[in-house]
């Protein structure tokens, strides 16, 4: 008998301001032409005056437990991945968890960019495997558009805000690759990179700053550790890549999302994609397609899925687990 990380519940939330590319046009030189061949984006939410990271996280996470019939007061810790906490401290989780009403157990934030929510599921997977925690809600929740500098065509109109959730509950599995919920992940980074994509302001600067990205050199790096990680985390789970019924990538270009496909030997029929929408959500892209996919009836019980994602850092990584 081997422990799994079970799904128990899965949800969102995104801002209802929804922003199509032509509105770009007004203020800066480009155009939905360049924007959506270029990225593949097509529109984003951004957040309107007080709604922040932590109230959305909070809004996916009511979704995730009300699908789990659950209430938070069962749940014993919250992760949320985020870069963008409302406050430098306490943690977003700790703020959910109030908001929540949750009065036991403990929260806590990941911070590993866009590859957040991978990590994430990496920390619940621990703390329910070696016991520490039964149920545990892993939260991606993102308001890149509070750190875009709005005069940078090349960065501000690929980003968006939303929030995903997903309640993961230790289930007595059979210890073979048939078992639901989590079978394997794969963690990585390399802070060499860091100048390829960061935020210029911190507590060093006493700014928030805004994020600065040097795009065509991280899509250097995309496609191939992509393919890699989701590699590696299949081989540990003991699974072929004919044997995946959904790729849930982290939604940042559909260039990189199509040529990671074709490198891993999927087709397009069998990945989530939400780009167009959403565009870039950072931590919370891939708990938001998670959903998403979920509600159009694509990800069902018993569906092997492989997610993968890469961002600042630079940090990369997989996550096996069957739905
Ligand atoms: O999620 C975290 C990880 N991040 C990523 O995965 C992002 C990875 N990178 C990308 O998605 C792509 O590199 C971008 C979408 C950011 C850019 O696409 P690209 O094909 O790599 O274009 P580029 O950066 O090489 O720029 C091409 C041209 C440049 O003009 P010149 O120098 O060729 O004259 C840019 O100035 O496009 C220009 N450009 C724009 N033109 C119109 C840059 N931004 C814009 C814009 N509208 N918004």
């Amino acid at each position: 008998m081997t422990v799994r990380a079970v799904v128990r519940g899965v949800g969102h939330y995104l801002p209802k301001r929804i922003v199509e590319n032509a509105e770009f046009e007004a203020t800066l030189d480009t155009n939905d032409e360049w924007i959506r061949g270029r990225s593949g984006i097509e529109r984003r939410h951004f957040v309107s005056e007080g709604e922040t990271t932590s109230t959305m996280a909070a809004a996916a996470a009511r979704a995730a437990l009300e699908m789990a019939g659950m209430d938070a007061n069962e749940v014993d810790a919250i992760i949320v991945a985020t870069s963008t906490a409302d406050l430098t401290f306490p943690s977003a989780a700790t703020m959910v968890q109030a908001e929540l009403g949750m009065k036991q157990g403990f929260a806590f934030d990941v911070q590993a960019v866009c590859a957040g929510f991978v990590y994430g599921l990496a920390n619940a997977n621990a703390l329910i495997l070696s016991g520490q925690a039964r149920r545990v809600m892993v939260i991606g929740a993102e308001t890149f558009s509070r750190i875009m500098d709005w005069t940078d065509r090349s960065t501000c109109v690929l980003f968006g805000d939303g929030a995903g959730a997903l309640l993961l509950e230790a289930q007595d599995g059979e210890g073979t690759s048939a078992d639901r919920g989590i079978l394997a992940t794969d963690l990585n980074s390399d802070g060499s990179y860091r100048d390829l994509l960061f935020v210029d302001g911190g507590v060093s600067t006493g700014t928030t700053g805004y994020l600065r990205m040097q795009g065509n050199q991280v899509f250097r790096h995309a496609v191939e550790k992509l393919a890699s990680t989701a590699t590696t985390a299949m081989t540990r789970a003991g699974v072929e890549a004919s044997d995946i019924d959904w790729v849930v990538p982290h939604q940042a270009n559909i260039r990189i999302i199509q040529g990671t496909a074709k490198k891993l030997g999927l087709p397009m029929e069998k990945v989530v994609v939400t780009v167009q929408d959403h565009g870039n959500t950072s931590a919370a892209s891939i708990p938001l397609a998670l959903s998403v996919g979920y509600s159009r009836g694509q990800i069902k019980t018993g569906d092997l899925l492989v997610t993968e994602a890469i961002g600042g850092g630079l940090a990369w990584g997989a996550v096996v687990l069957r739905w």
